[in-house]
């Protein structure tokens, strides 16, 4: 997500967008509008995901420790609505009932995450281990198995213990490292009979950047200019050595993989005959997942970004680079622990060249970039500001990670998209629209050679979407926020869903053509249920908590 600066500044270029950009890399032959009918390779893993602290609620029950999340929504004026939290969708409750929704989309896989306060209340593994948090993830992960469907297991989405924060200073400190690794050893030590697939990072670009440079995420620091490179260096360093720890303690008994999930929009140079253009988005790209991606699979940060923080920062009269650097023996130590790559993604950006003054007192990772971000003002945004539809831009990015790290076994583990809270509308034909030609683009890209393995829509429910509330609402599923059960309802796009997951894929238009009617035909009725129960609820009524799936499609 931008900050609110950087759209405001999107907003006002995309008046004077040059069209001209129109058109094809020739690695992409199909022009944007073309649908391919086609189906993935056998195997192919189809999912769902959340996050603990979007999701769970149950923020100070059963001995859970506060995260820096529990403080920072407490805090007045940080979220939308000043929303919390606290019991979000309630899923530490519903175990059961959530399993039930993903067996009904029939998914092959789940992706959540494990929050490390509810297992280590301070975060420190020698002070207390709360065995009723690990009593959780185990009924969650027996629960996924006993239903064939595999755990996708994240091990940090934002969480931090407030402890740390309140001690070390969070990621801005190197002690980090020990700590994380810590509590990952034993989630492998827990877990690790059962969960084969573990991400150390979610998106550790947004931790950086908005937790310690905007300030928009917790924990709320404007370092601008040093924060977010500071954050980011330690970040990497933990993800390292988890995956040492587990590729020389745990591969051999347990047999499981651990990646990094890295979220990116891709980045299309406005004019495709301007150099400039081409490098600003490059350089977009490579400041967003390459400062992540570049030293895990080649052992240092992107090349660019050495030159531009580095001239920056003797232009501001520092002695350093503001960027970190490794050292011969960390470059090593960083290179090539990935066995596979998470990729979150949902949408594009047009990108000129734009000189940024260079004082310091101006210093930010947005200002090192420059260049200035554009959009189109035909691409669809039915829901969060940041979140335009740009199917075509998927396949690039996948491209991009293909050609960049040596082709990789990827999962992607976000895509989708929101709709704004005050719409109660089961009848998503826009998501329906987007999961539609995203999913199409991964699988021309497959076609391309790329090694996507897996897709996770993101999310499974409606939940807690950061600073922005419960004003957004990802989910296949609408969650009645308003009613105590928090139940949940199934949109269109669930049986849309559902049918590309039997199916593997896309068969031919005529079929894919009746999903979607069939899909919109049943939600009508579901629609009219929610309007009833809602008035219901009005009147003190109880809510089912789980709705019944239509399945007669
Ligand atoms: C990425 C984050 O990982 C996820 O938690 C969030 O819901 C989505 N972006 C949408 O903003």
């Amino acid at each position: 997500m931008l900050p609110r600066c950087a759209f405001s500044v999107c907003h006002v270029l995309m008046l004077v967008l040059c069209l001209s950009a129109a058109e094809d890399f020739d690695w992409t032959k199909n022009d944007h509008g073309s649908f391919y009918y086609g189906t993935f390779p056998a195997g192919f893993s189809w999912g769902a995901g959340s996050s603990a602290y979007q999701t769970e609620g149950a923020w100070d029950k059963d001995g859970k420790g506060l995260s820096i999340w529990d403080v920072f929504s407490h805090k007045k004026g940080k979220i939308q609505q000043n929303e919390t939290g606290d019991s979000s969708c309630e899923g530490y409750y519903k175990v059961k009932d959530d399993v039930s929704l993903m067996k009904e989309l029939k998914l092959n896989h789940y992706r959540f995450s494990i929050s490390w306060p509810r297992l280590l209340p301070t975060g420190i593994k020698s002070d207390h281990i709360n065995e009723k948090g690990m009593q959780h993830y185990d009924q969650l992960i027996d629960h996924l198995l006993e239903n064939k469907i595999t755990p996708i297991v994240t091990l940090y989405h934002w969480d931090l213990p407030q402890v740390l924060q309140e001690k070390y200073g969070g990621w801005q400190n190197i002690s980090m490292v020990n700590h994380f690794n810590e509590f990952a050893n034993l989630c492998f030590e827990r877990f690790g009979n059962r969960v084969k697939y573990w991400i150390t990072f979610n998106n550790p670009w947004s931790v950086a950047v908005e937790g310690y440079e905007t300030g928009e995420h917790a924990p709320g620091l404007k370092l601008r200019g040093t924060g977010a490179y500071r954050a980011a260096h330690h970040i990497i360093k933990a993800h390292a050595k988890v995956w040492h720890t587990y590729d020389t303690q745990w591969r051999a008994k347990q047999k499981g993989l651990v990646g990094i999930s890295l979220s990116g929009d891709w980045g299309e140079p406005v004019d495709i005959s301007n150099q400039k253009d081409i490098e600003a988005a490059e350089r977009y790209v490579q400041f967003y997942l390459g400062w992540f991606a570049t030293p895990i699979f080649h052992g240092d940060y992107p090349q660019v970004m050495k030159d531009f923080i580095g001239r920056k920062s003797v232009q501001q009269g520092l002695g350093t680079s503001r960027l970190p650097t490794f050292s011969p023996q960390e470059k090593s130590y960083i290179k090539g622990t990935c066995d596979f790559l998470g990729v979150g993604h949902f949408t594009t950006r047009y990108i000129t060249q734009k000189n940024n003054p260079s004082s310091r007192s101006s210093s930010s990772y947005f200002s090192d970039r420059d260049l200035a971000e554009l959009v189109d003002p035909r691409w669809p945004d039915p829901g969060s500001e940041w979140l335009y539809s740009v199917p075509w831009g998927f396949r690039r990015l996948l491209n991009f990670i293909k050609t960049q790290y040596g082709n990789p076994m990827i999962y992607v583990t976000e895509n989708g998209v929101s709709e704004k809270m005050l719409c109660t509308e089961l009848c998503d034909d826009w998501r329906i629209q987007y999961y539609k030609d995203y999913i199409n683009e991964m699988l021309k890209a497959i076609k391309d050679g790329v090694n996507v393995k897996g897709y996770t829509a993101w999310s499974l429910l409606d939940k807690f979407e950061w600073d922005e509330g419960y004003s957004e609402r990802f989910g296949l599923y609408y969650v009645d926020f308003r009613n105590k059960n928090k139940p949940r309802y199934p949109k269109a796009s669930v049986q849309f869903y559902k049918r590309i997951i039997s199916s593997n894929g896309f068969p031919n238009q005529r079929e894919v053509e009746n999903w979607r009617r069939k899909a919109v035909e049943t939600c009508s009725s579901s629609n009219q249920l929610l309007a009833a129960a809602t008035r219901k609820s009005k009147e003190h009524a109880e809510l089912p908590k789980v709705w019944p799936v239509h399945d007669e499609v």
